[in-house]
């Protein structure tokens, strides 16, 4: 069946309107489009676990800082669409930034605490972005369920938290990290790299996978693992740490002692390209 493409949030209210009226379940999949099998995993969880599916591509751009890659962040919708359509999504939003945020636009959404550590404080107002068009995609859908990839797992405890404070009629539902063959974490931003960097870029998974074999062996100390992530990802010319750390899962502050659920995340440049990745471990 062919998708339903809206452009503006009074189109995708007449959509979800008609849905609401058949009793339809909806599922929402926020994106920002150069879609990946990531992506595609999400989609296709909530294609099977919702009558009908939303998939949003849209480069917001409230949630990039000013030196950031807003201008250059890949695009393909005619791809994006075909991928969306393939697996069996029902409606593509994807509106102009005018469309989301008119030019008196006055509102912020910020979660405190959760949002602050790791890429929070690497990337202020990132996170306020993120919260923002996240409520307006979850107001505008009305969706029973909201997909989104661990690979981004700040972000993932950041809408939990988000969600539960403001008692959102939505379910957020985390889905694992999709890898390359060579364990390479799957991200619209791999595109940036070149052949040589994109070998290099091998050592995050390499890192995380010996960091997350010590803590299943048994080792308590954040820092002892933190230490030899740090050591692996150093002996890579190309890559340049930007943070390792070890926090608690649900409020991602740091733990010195792994007791309970920890997520080890890490950032790291390749080249000019900040990529990130992270293991959780729940006991
Ligand atoms: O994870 C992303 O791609 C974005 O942060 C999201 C959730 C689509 C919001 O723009």
């Amino acid at each position: 069946m062919k998708v339903t493409v809206t452009r503006t949030p009074a189109e995708v209210k007449e959509v979800i309107k008609d849905w609401k009226k058949q009793g339809y379940s909806i599922g929402l999949v926020p994106t920002m489009g150069y879609l990946h099998e990531g992506h595609g995993s999400l989609i296709k969880k909530a294609v099977e676990e919702n009558d009908k599916v939303m998939v949003s591509v849209f480069v917001n751009p409230i949630q990039f800082g000013p030196n950031e890659d807003l201008e250059t962040y890949p695009r393909d919708f005619d791809a994006d669409l075909k991928m969306i359509e393939s697996l069996g999504a029902d409606m593509v939003f994807h509106p102009e930034p005018s469309d989301m945020y008119a030019s008196d636009f006055s509102t912020t959404i910020s979660v405190a605490g959760v949002s602050e550590n790791l890429c929070g404080a690497r990337r202020p107002g990132h996170f306020n972005g993120v919260c923002t068009v996240v409520t307006k995609l979850f107001n505008l859908s009305e969706a029973d369920r909201a997909y989104f990839g661990q690979k981004d797992a700040q972000q993932l405890a950041v809408v939990r938290r988000m969600v539960r404070d403001l008692n959102a009629n939505i379910e957020i539902i985390g889905c694992p990290i999709i890898r390359e063959d060579d364990g390479l974490a799957k991200s619209s931003r791999n595109t940036y790299l070149s052949s040589e960097e994109r070998k290099a870029a091998t050592v995050l998974n390499k890192a995380l996978c010996a960091g997350k074999q010590m803590v299943e062996e048994g080792e308590k100390s954040a820092l002892t693992v933190k230490l030899r992530i740090e050591d692996i990802i150093s002996k890579e010319p190309l890559a340049k740490i930007d943070y390792v750390e070890i926090t608690d899962w649900n409020s991602i502050e740091p733990v010195d002692i792994i007791d309970g659920s920890i997520l080890c995340a890490i950032a790291v440049y390749i080249g000019n390209t900040r990529l990130i990745d992270n293991f959780i471990y729940e006991v």
